[in-house]
């Protein structure tokens, strides 16, 4: 829940484009004295413009809470031209990851639900793993039915589970692994898309909500991780990950203070590219991808009751909007298959260039 937000200040660009004759320096009586009888060379107080540092710092004001699942409204399967239904054009066939088994952690909703989705549709088996069952199963059959509809004379119909698992208990994860291994044969893939952020500034977040903040987006991907690794090292089998990340793992948001998400984020990154090194002897190849601002169920309804942060936010994307969750349907699927087989240990930014500027 967005609690209290202070109205936004003039749009970045608009100030940076301001021609620099008419930028109004202010200073204090004191540096100005100090300018005036710098006689003796020595370096000058350094003027600066009254909107220094305004449009790149947080605004403490800004706390958002995670909503519970029940707040959000649920997901739905990407239909449609374009997205989705029989190809007909060439496509290099190392993209195809037919006949593999993938788990998506997080799978029943926003970006988890929708590059599962992309998964099946480039040929693999789903394990959709989420702390909400009843949902996971829901979008598992939803998921199928699309299929169906979008490919009526497909000759394989891919076969999508739900299971339950809190990512951040390893007995729970140790259990789900197992579960999808007896129901599917083997694991293949993983991408891990459980995780939350919340806006809160650092000083005043509980220790409890980091820790549990921690525990989802970091252990629980180290969890899943060197958990499907044990198994593809049991089977000798090659086998490859995406760990979701976030751009806030490489930049610091604004203006929402997100101190404990952006450093989460941080370790996912890294985390992917030790595990990259640590495993490529094995054929396990871990990559790391980093959306930048998607709309989903939870963006969405931070921007509906906060439409203002939405122009803040699209002002310092090059590509002027926010990414949708079908935008990682690609990403994931080259990722995980052999079309980047000698791809390990990278960080690929879905932003829409926002970390390039
Ligand atoms: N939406 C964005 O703009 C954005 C941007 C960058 C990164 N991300 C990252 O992408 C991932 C997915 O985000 P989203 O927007 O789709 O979120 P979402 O809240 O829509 O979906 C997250 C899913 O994870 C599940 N989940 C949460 N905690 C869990 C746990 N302990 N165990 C198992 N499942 C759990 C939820 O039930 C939900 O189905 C997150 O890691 C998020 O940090 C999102």
């Amino acid at each position: 829940m967005l609690q209290r937000l202070r109205p936004l200040r003039t749009p970045l660009r608009s100030s940076l484009l301001r021609p620099a004759a008419k930028t109004t320096f202010h200073t204090l009586p004191a540096q100005r004295n100090n300018n005036n009888n710098n006689t003796n060379n020595k370096p000058s107080s350094d003027p600066a413009p009254s909107s220094a540092g305004a449009y790149a710092r947080t605004d403490d004001s800004i706390k958002v809470t995670y909503p519970s699942a029940s707040d959000l409204p649920a997901s739905t399967p990407v239909s449609g031209a374009g997205q989705t239904g029989t190809n007909t054009l060439p496509t290099l066939a190392t993209f195809s990851l037919q006949g593999r088994v993938s788990l998506v952690t997080g799978g029943a909703r926003g970006l988890g639900l929708v590059m599962g989705q992309g998964l099946v549709i480039s040929g693999s088996d789903l394990a959709i793993v989420d702390l909400n069952l009843d949902e996971a199963r829901r979008q598992a059959e939803g998921i199928v039915e699309t299929f169906r509809r979008d490919y009526p004379h497909a000759t394989k119909v891919p076969r999508v589970t739900a299971h339950y698992a809190d990512v951040s208990d390893e007995k729970s994860v140790e259990a789900c692994i197992r579960e999808v291994i007896e129901e599917h044969g083997r694991i293949d893939h993983l991408v891990t898309s459980a995780g939350f952020t919340e806006n809160f500034e650092a000083v005043k977040y509980p220790i409890e909500r980091m820790r549990k903040l921690w525990a989802v987006n970091v252990d629980g991907t180290y969890l899943f991780a060197t958990g499907v690794a044990r198994h593809l090292m049991e089977r000798k089998a090659q086998g490859s990950m995406v760990f979701i990340g976030s751009m806030s793992g490489s930049i610091v948001n604004v203006p929402q203070p997100q101190a404990p998400y952006n450093s989460a984020k941080a370790a996912v990154r890294h985390l992917a590219a030790s595990l990259a090194v640590e495993w490529a002897e094995a054929g396990i190849r871990v990559n790391c991808i980093s959306p930048g601002y998607m709309l989903t169920a939870l963006t969405q309804k931070i921007l509906d009751d906060n439409p203002e942060l939405k122009a803040k936010w699209t002002s310092l994307i090059p590509q002027g909007k926010m990414g949708v969750p079908e935008d990682l349907m690609g990403p994931v699927t080259f990722l995980l298959s052999d079309a980047s087989k000698y791809v390990t240990g990278a960080d690929l930014r879905v932003d829409g260039g926002y970390t390039v500027t």
